[in-house]
């Protein structure tokens, strides 16, 4: 069986989580869900990052310790994901003892082959960020990831040797460019590479809040180090080489492209050190608000809990990951989630399900078990299907969520057209043969459809499929062929699965 192994940023415990973190991990929820019902062994990596300057101060200013903080903000995290449906399969906290003793291991490792060396450190640090740079990286004298103000800092510290890598992954993004997803994310690391692979410090000596180096206990491992390796010492690196075999290299990491280079040419140059193979990355862009990236410093966010409140986890799923194009940043505007809401998932996938429902009660007696014979009209229906489906899988395979999603909902407005020139409304009770046909056919239609949505709506696809008498453990691939419905059963109409909202 082919495995697929996903991953999320760790998110900062310094605080609560808004829209933005959340569709990183809708979207890599919805990637998972998908994988796993086309029959891939998933596995599904998500957590926290609690280490380092920026949570030892947010912890000090409440007065409590960062482990406290860690802890109070896992919970709400762990709340969350649970609350909006999120199925991960392991949650890791950078403050695992298992992961600080890997994180050891890899320090020493790096240390023994002379690719962590000491000297002296001097940079400007943008602390929210995490990040460091030289005088020529800011912009007019501020961050240039988040035009924050900087601070000049100078010590003894341990560094990477980033730049004996430097070569090396030049080739290798070369001949696989598909190693940065999508296009427009690999031509700006490319873009990036030459002047951004400086040796970089790996240590700091004047807080003490993280892994103590192994070779210096005066010393503690910056935090980007230390918590972009969560993602092999969560499955195993390097004392437990089977389950890292499993599922070595991640098929993606799923990131925003503010962390992008971490995640690239930092991380590629770890890996690189320790001779293991690079992962495929995927960098989304931003959500924003009042025209500015949505983010706690500026303190201009959306709550998803405020959101689940008001409207509910699918209509929420369904509005993120329909909306955010890859390679592009798109403003959240809550009138838009009510009118996709209300133009898509009542008006389309809601009423087709109930309009015929309750055709088939009424003209059939729920009983769609006929001498069903299939149309010109019937067989253009299903070759538009097989081509909304290919179109479906190969979008969802290249992580295109949005034209995926396209897909099917083209569909479902092919068959209202298909409903209103059918018409089994006139047919009705004199013609049963050929009503049935026609009900069958727009049932099987959504079945398909609702299947479809399964990873982007999971609790709405169940509820349509249980209404259909199909709710089983989903398998894509066997479950989209056409004519699984089963005649035998009977049909009956229920509630409208949504009802507008204002
Ligand atoms: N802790 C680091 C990641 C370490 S991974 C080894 C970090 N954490 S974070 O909490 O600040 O943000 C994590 C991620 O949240 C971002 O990379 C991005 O995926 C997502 N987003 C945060 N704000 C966002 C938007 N406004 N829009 C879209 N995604 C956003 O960085």
């Amino acid at each position: 069986m082919a495995k697929f192994y996903l991953t999320t940023p760790l998110y900062y415990v310094n605080s609560k989580l808004h829209v933005g973190h959340t569709y990183t991990t809708l979207f890599s929820d919805a990637v998972i869900r998908y994988k796993k019902a086309m029959g891939f062994d998933t596995f599904f990596l998500t957590g926290s990052d609690e280490h380092g300057q920026k949570i030892f101060e947010a912890a000090r200013e409440k007065n409590i310790t960062p482990q406290q903080l860690a802890d109070e903000n896992v919970s709400y995290f762990k709340e969350l994901w649970k609350l909006l449906n999120v199925k991960y399969d392991k949650f890791i906290r950078t403050t695992d003892e298992y992961h600080e003793k890997r994180v050891r291991d890899v320090l020493q490792k790096l240390y023994n082959k002379g690719d962590i060396y000491k000297g002296k450190y001097e940079a400007y640090h943008c602390i929210p960020c995490e990040s460091f740079w030289n005088e020529k990286q800011l912009t007019d004298g501020k961050c240039p990831t988040c035009g924050g103000e900087v601070k000049w800092e100078e010590q003894e510290n341990y560094f990477f040797k980033i730049s004996k890598y430097k070569d090396i992954i030049r080739e290798k993004l070369k001949s696989d460019p598909n190693l940065i997803r999508p296009r427009i994310r690999y031509n700006e690391i490319m873009g990036k590479l030459d002047d951004s692979m400086d040796d970089k410090s790996i240590s700091r000596s004047h807080f003490d809040w993280g892994v103590r180096l192994p070779f210096d206990d005066s010393q503690v491992c910056y935090v980007w180090f230390d918590a972009i390796l969560n993602y092999i010492t969560a499955i195993g690196y390097s004392d437990d080489m089977e389950m890292f075999n499993r599922y070595w290299p991640a098929d993606i990491h799923v990131i925003g492209k503010d962390i992008l280079w971490f995640h690239t040419l930092f991380w590629f140059s770890i890996l690189e050190a320790l001779d293991i193979p690079l992962p495929t990355v995927y960098a989304h862009g931003y959500w924003l608000l009042k025209g500015g990236k949505m983010s706690k410093r500026s303190g201009v966010v959306v709550d998803p809990f405020e959101l689940v409140d008001k409207y509910g986890i699918d209509p929420l799923r369904f509005f993120l990951l329909s909306e955010l194009s890859e390679g592009s940043d798109t403003e959240f505007s809550e009138e838009r989630l009510v009118g996709k809401f209300n133009t898509e998932l009542v008006n389309i996938v809601s009423n087709t399900l109930h309009r015929t429902l309750t055709m088939v009660e009424k003209y059939l007696d729920g009983s769609l078990d006929y001498i069903i014979e299939n149309t010109d009209m019937e067989d253009k229906l299903i070759a538009e299907y097989e081509k909304r489906r290919e179109e479906y899988i190969r979008n969802f395979d290249n992580f295109k969520l949005p034209q995926a999603i396209d897909a099917v909902m083209d569909f479902l407005r092919y068959i209202n057209g298909y409903i209103n020139d059918a018409a089994p409304f006139k047919s009705g009770k004199d013609d049963k043969n050929r009503t049935a046909a026609i009900l069958y056919t727009v049932l099987e239609a959504v079945r398909n459809v609702s299947l479809m949505l399964y990873p982007i709506i999971p609790d709405t696809a169940n509820k349509i499929l249980e209404r259909l008498n199909c709710k089983n453990k989903i398998d894509l691939k066997k479950d989209l062929e056409w004519g699984r419905l089963d005649k035998k059963s009977i049909y009956k109409k229920d509630e409208p699965i949504f009802m507008r909202l204002k």
